[in-house]
């Protein structure tokens, strides 16, 4: 499974990307808001030290203005994901921007038909938010179930199924074993992944009983 940190803060990244673990990154309008930056500044600098792929969302919602919008993000660097809303103007900016050759990432998925348009569409990855669906009473995670038995029918679908609106640790996990092929998530939730109190105290016997031994290992 590939990780992507979704987040505009750049310090966050540099930290998530420096434990050599992260595929990608994920921005949308509200975390560029959050981050107080300028999105093209921003963008530009997550892709000059990330090596994945890099979401970039449109704000448009016409087809003409995604259009537009889209490539002239594409053209910030070569690993930018164009991000498009699912809906119609949406769909179509999809198909014709993958046609053009970028990468496009459809995001705000929240059913399995919208997941089999946008495939359909050609889109390098669908976005389906696990968090929002929980937020409303509803199983996100049952999504991500539905869509990877509908992909998994048809062999010409290559979209990637990128588990989005992550919450917490568990996430992850059930998104793992549901077959998506991405989970993107908060810097706090990537740090989280680690935590296991077991590992702590192992490790803190480990070495309270090496310390006995009086003994170092030779460095080299
Ligand atoms: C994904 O690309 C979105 O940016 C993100 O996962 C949304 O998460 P939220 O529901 O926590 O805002």
């Amino acid at each position: 499974m590939k990780f992507f940190i979704d987040s505009a803060d750049i310090a966050d990244l540099k930290a998530a990307v420096a434990t050599g673990l992260v595929d990608g990154v994920t921005t949308n309008p509200s975390l560029i808001a959050k981050s107080g930056r300028n999105f093209v500044d921003t963008v530009r600098e997550i892709c000059s030290f990330v090596e994945g792929p890099v979401s970039a969302e449109v704000t448009a919602t016409d087809l003409d203005g995604m259009l537009a919008e889209g490539r002239a993000l594409a053209a910030i660097a070569d690993n930018i994901a164009v991000k498009v809303p699912l809906t119609w103007p949406g769909l179509r900016a999809c198909k014709t921007l993958a046609d053009e050759g970028c990468m496009v990432n459809v995001t705000l998925c929240f059913s399995a038909n919208q997941a089999l348009l946008a495939a359909k569409a050609g889109a390098t990855f669908i976005s389906p938010f696990v968090g929002r669906l929980d937020d409303v009473g509803t199983d996100g995670m049952e999504l991500i179930r539905e869509i990877r038995a509908i992909y998994d029918n048809y062999e010409a679908l290559e979209t990637e199924i990128l588990a989005a609106s992550i919450r917490h640790p568990l996430h992850v996990k059930d998104a793992a074993m549901a077959g998506a092929d991405v989970a993107t998530m908060p810097p706090n939730i990537f740090r989280q992944l680690i935590d296991h109190p077991l590992t702590d105290k192992g490790l803190a016997a480990f070495l309270a009983d090496w310390q006995k031994t009086g003994q170092t290992i030779p460095r080299k």
